[in-house]
């Protein structure tokens, strides 16, 4: 059978595990696909120590590669929102198939993206763009079919879980730890992406894409970062048999679909609790499955190179097939207008912190304020103030309540004169 060309555009970290990965186990992916692949060009701006790019064109201009009339897919592992749309665009327009890592281009312009892949008649591949080498894209769109899927939960950025598993183990600070994660090349270009959770508001726009049939609305996902996390709150979480971590969630419910990313007490015995370091996982529960979970390395070369090989033998072994009979970009071939919801109008459980005089009464006000509201205390922990300090803290965990009410019952509590300065609020996930 006739190989299959291939030009790589970009050769940083996830290109050159991607170059190198085709090229060792080149043999066992001829076996797989069925015919050979082979790296026809590499469209990059500057060479990659690690490649030996000896027998390959190698092209300065990126756009040579789209272009070129032997290349049947472009993999676009450039990163960035304008030249890699321009790029993936060009391909499509050239009649090429097309594998990207970039989970902000998918989330952001997927939809346009798509639709013109369609009207082309070729495959855009995103595998690598979520949870770097777990094949959840291909998990959620084919393996997971038969299901009404439910609800979804991931740890979804390797940066930010390697940051805190770092934190809480060793003590260390937030920015010596992201500056080894930027090292390792796990982090973003622009590493607020990580800790302030856009990444993974990316990553999670799509899970929920495929998840539920639902255009792709990045614009809607409510996102909040770790890096206002002390610790103090990962104790206090511990002691109350939680961990934290920085979650995505997504949940289908009759007023319509969440979408957020924020840190989360998950309780300990729940397995992605025990997910650690640069790790990735993710929870899907369907209705007829119930509760699956995946597990693996979220970032870096090899992982991330290992989905982006996954798309490009998928597409080897249907290139010659009608598009009609590959599987919908979004794995429905019908995509229905759900209402993404409001933070506003989501309903989760919550962990406080509040910083108080330590005084009679004090307590008291605050069940009131929570009561007045319909909000049920699950649990309880006050800490006398520490050693020359003369603040204690009132730690509450509550059953879930939505969320407009517990904004309402904070700006409450922040009133009462024996309040000391902001509450945290920190949203707990039971994970069922
Ligand atoms: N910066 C991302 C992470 C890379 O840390 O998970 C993989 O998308």
């Amino acid at each position: 059978m006739k190989p299959v060309n291939v030009g790589i555009c970009g050769l940083g970290t996830v290109g050159g595990g991607t170059f190198n990965v085709l090229t060792e186990n080149a043999q066992d992916i001829a076996r797989r696909a069925g015919r050979e692949i082979v790296i026809t060009q590499v469209g990059a701006r500057r060479d990659n120590p690690a490649c030996d790019t000896s027998n390959t064109t190698v092209s300065r201009d990126i756009f040579d590669v789209a272009r070129n009339p032997d290349i049947d897919i472009v993999v676009e592992l450039i990163g960035g929102y304008d030249v890699a749309k321009e790029l993936v665009m060009l391909a499509i327009e050239n009649g090429k198939h097309v594998v990207t890592a970039n989970k902000a281009l998918i989330a952001v312009h997927g939809d346009e993206i798509f639709a013109a892949a369609e009207a082309r008649g070729v495959s855009v591949m995103y595998e690598a763009a979520v949870a770097g080498g777990i094949p959840i894209i291909k998990a959620l769109r084919e393996g997971l079919a038969a299901n009404q899927v439910n609800w979804l939960a991931g740890i979804i950025n390797g940066t930010g879980n390697f940051i805190l598993t770092e934190m809480r183990d060793k003590g260390r600070d937030f920015d010596d730890v992201l500056k080894e994660a930027q090292e390792l090349g796990y982090a973003e270009a622009d590493p607020t992406f990580d800790v302030e959770g856009i990444d993974a508001a990316h990553k999670l726009t799509i899970l929920a894409s495929i998840a539920y049939g639902i255009p792709l609305q990045f614009e809607r996902c409510f996102t909040e970062g770790i890096s206002k996390i002390t610790r103090d709150d990962v104790e206090f979480a511990e002691e109350l048999g939680y961990r934290i971590k920085h979650l995505g969630v997504s949940r289908k419910s009759a007023n319509g679909i969440d979408l957020r990313v924020h840190p989360t007490l998950i309780p300990e015995s729940r397995p992605i609790a025990k997910v650690d370091g640069v790790l990735n996982a993710v929870t899907v529960n369907g209705n007829a499955v119930g509760d699956t979970l995946y597990v693996g390395a979220g970032a870096g070369a090899g992982p991330t190179a290992s989905a982006v090989v996954a798309d490009i033998v998928d597409l080897a072994r249907c290139i010659d097939v009608d598009a009609s009979a590959r599987v919908n970009h979004l794995a429905f071939n019908q995509v229905d207008d759900v209402e993404v919801l409001s933070m506003d109008d989501v309903e989760t459980a919550y962990y406080l912190r509040i910083p108080v005089q330590d005084k009679t009464g004090v307590l008291a006000s605050i069940a009131s304020i929570l009561s007045e509201r319909g909000i049920n205390i699950e649990a309880i922990i006050q800490k006398e103030p520490k050693e020359g300090e003369t603040l204690a803290q009132i730690i509450l965990l509550t059953h879930k309540i939505v969320e407009r009410t517990m904004n309402d019952a904070i700006k409450a509590i922040e009133a009462l004169e024996s309040t000391v300065g902001e509450v945290t609020r920190i949203r707990a996930e039971h994970m069922d």
